[in-house]
């Protein structure tokens, strides 16, 4: 539930802002029974009131005592006695700040899972839903010239209302998980911009102001290296449009991941964005990027740090560190799975050059039937695309991950695509399918779902799940009754990193090599097949891995565990991307 007031839609162009981080040690206080959440008791006083108590007023929690913990960070891998905790925490800030009084500030977060309500000196901002997106608002006027107190109330419950919901497969981390940053603007300032390339050659440019008077003011946009330099004049809404024509553009693709400084300046405003240009399309059963046919060979990613901690929050380097993990096996896609992941990452595909699967939580069973839910979803998908429009490297949207096939999650996913498309024509949607029809030894996708999808995506298990041994795969084949672009968008087994066997036994690293290379067969004949995103790069913690040997709370179906180091099926993987990769550069040229 989003609450009027100070929140407001995140001004994009984070990393072109100078900004003060409020990265570091802040005070946290486990509240498991929501009690600083209620309206004070008489002499308890309000947790986010983090005044000093008064004369003999009684108070019974108090910062100055607590214990302190990072940001950005989860606590769970972070304070081990909360390691399985979910619920409430309050945490805490103070920091000293000096307004410029002739501009606006701007209190923005990264991300937080999962509720928020926000605080500053003792004046509630306003409440956040959901773990992935970031959120800010206007503290104009709310930051003092001296001392500042930010209280924010987190809490990781699940609920059946929420996205995700009850279940899902990962860890639920909790916390300030992404950073925290305090920035001016002026008091009217550029709060978005658009940039994309057309088809017809053509970069399509939309800027938004914000603030006092956003409306007929002059606005520059600058690719010198393009030789574009214009000017435009914002309308009655503050926004202003243009079709620039670039001379001699170097589109945007994974061998070339090519990037261009884009200025955006206004009279006391000057923003410059690292910028590529593609577009991205489908014709029947092939995907095109910049008008070439191409084959999306990578690996499905979590956002988890490589390391025994694993957790949700990530450093530029680790971050890095993930992706070119995908790169070293030839990839040119990365699925990042089933959330939002970290402007990091986006940012990184960007300049590493791979192309991404963005996804929002709906996974599996959601309460479709909850205008909750809906409106939940709707902000994820609108707060993901406006923090990731100029992102070259974000090919599709994805906006569920094997939902049932019922009318109530039809019709709810009809929306969110229709909104998502009408948000950002400029890049495919997609969802990935598991509940395919079995006729003997064939796979049938005819989820309706699949008529609104771009690309529909496929998870199969066979040889994990189910009865069929590894070697039996080969009996299985697919066919769909659309004349679209599929991807297998998972598949795998569980491995423990050092367990050999028999491949037919379950949790050898023999195993899981032999589904890797049965289900690459697999891809191999079937040739609607436009991409493969297999279940996973990493090992990873997830509190549904029960078994005390092979699993331990990680899902082991990575080709690396959980601290880098491959599994047999690495190398299969490794080579067949590769090739993949390969071929399809020399039927470019
Ligand atoms: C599902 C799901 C994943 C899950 C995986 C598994 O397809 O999409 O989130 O981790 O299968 O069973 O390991």
């Amino acid at each position: 539930m989003i609450m009027e007031g100070p929140l407001q839609k995140a001004p994009v162009g984070l990393y072109s802002r100078t900004t003060l981080d409020l990265s570091g040690e802040w005070q946290y206080i486990v509240d498991p029974m929501q009690e600083g959440l209620h309206l004070p008791r008489k002499g308890i006083r309000h947790f986010a009131d983090d005044a000093r108590p008064k004369g003999n007023r009684l108070i019974e929690y108090d910062f100055n005592y607590a214990n302190n913990i990072q940001v950005p960070s989860d606590w769970n891998t972070q304070v081990e006695k909360l390691f399985w905790y979910e619920g409430l925490v309050w945490y805490r800030r103070t920091f000293e700040y000096e307004p410029n009084n002739q501009k606006k500030q701007i209190l923005y977060f990264e991300g937080a899972n999962y509720w928020k309500r926000v605080y500053l000196n003792r004046t509630a901002l306003g409440e956040h839903e959901g773990g992935f997106t970031p959120f800010s608002f206007d503290v104009t006027d709310k930051l003092k010239s001296g001392r500042n107190s930010i209280v924010v109330a987190v809490d990781n419950t699940r609920r059946s209302h929420q996205i995700p919901a009850l279940k899902f497969d990962w860890f639920n981390y909790g916390g300030i998980t992404r950073p925290v940053h305090v920035f001016e603007v002026p008091k009217t300032y550029v709060s978005d911009y658009e940039l994309s390339l057309q088809k017809n050659g053509k970069i399509l440019a939309t800027i938004q102001l914000a603030g006092d008077k956003p409306k007929n003011q002059s606005v520059d946009i600058t690719i010198s290296e393009l030789n574009i330099q214009t000017s435009l004049v914002t309308n009655d809404e503050g926004k202003a449009s243009i079709e620039l024509t670039p001379q001699d553009l170097q589109y945007w693709s994974p061998q070339s991941p090519k990037l261009y400084n884009v200025t955006i300046a206004k009279n006391n405003e000057q923003i410059t964005e690292r910028i590529g240009f593609r577009y991205i399309e489908t014709r029947g059963p092939d995907i095109l990027l910049n008008g070439e046919p191409v084959f999306l060979a990578g690996i499905s990613v979590h956002e988890e740090a490589i390391g025994a901690i694993g957790g949700r929050a990530m450093t530029w380097a680790e971050a890095r560190a993930l992706l070119m993990e995908v790169k070293a096996l030839g990839a040119n896609y990365v699925r990042l799975a089933h959330y939002p992941h970290s402007e990091m990452m986006t940012r990184l595909a960007d300049e590493i050059g791979l192309l991404v699967w963005s996804e929002v939580p709906l996974w599996q069973s959601l309460d479709f039937d909850d205008p909750r839910t809906l409106q939940t979803a709707r902000n994820m998908i609108l707060e993901s695309i406006d923090r990731d429009f100029n992102r070259a490297s974000v090919i599709i949207w994805s906006v569920a991950n094997e939902t049932p096939q019922t009318e109530s999650r039809l019709s709810f996913l009809r929306n969110l695509i229709d909104l998502t498309r009408a948000r950002d024509p400029s890049r495919l949607v997609s969802s990935a399918l598991d509940k395919n029809k079995k006729v003997g030894n064939t796979i049938h996708v005819e989820d309706p779902l699949g008529e609104f999808l771009d690309v529909y995506a496929v998870n199969t298990y066979e040889g994990w799940y189910g009865p069929r041994t590894p070697s039996q795969i080969a009996e299985v084949n697919w066919s769909s009754r659309y004349n679209k672009p599929m991807i297998f968008s998972e598949f795998g087994a569980g491995a423990l990193k050092g367990h050999f066997g028999d491949a037919d036994q379950r949790w050898t690293e023999d195993c899981q090599r032999a589904i890797y290379q049965q289900t690459l067969m697999l891809v191999d004949r079937t040739p609607t097949t436009r991409g493969i995103s297999p279940w996973i790069l990493k090992d990873f913690r997830s509190p549904r891995r029960y078994h005390g040997l092979y699993q331990d709370y990680w899902n082991r179906k990575g080709i690396i565990n959980e601290y880098g180091q491959p599994k047999l099926a690495y190398e299969v993987l490794k080579k067949w991307i590769t090739n993949k990769v390969e071929s399809q550069q020399s039927k470019a040229k």
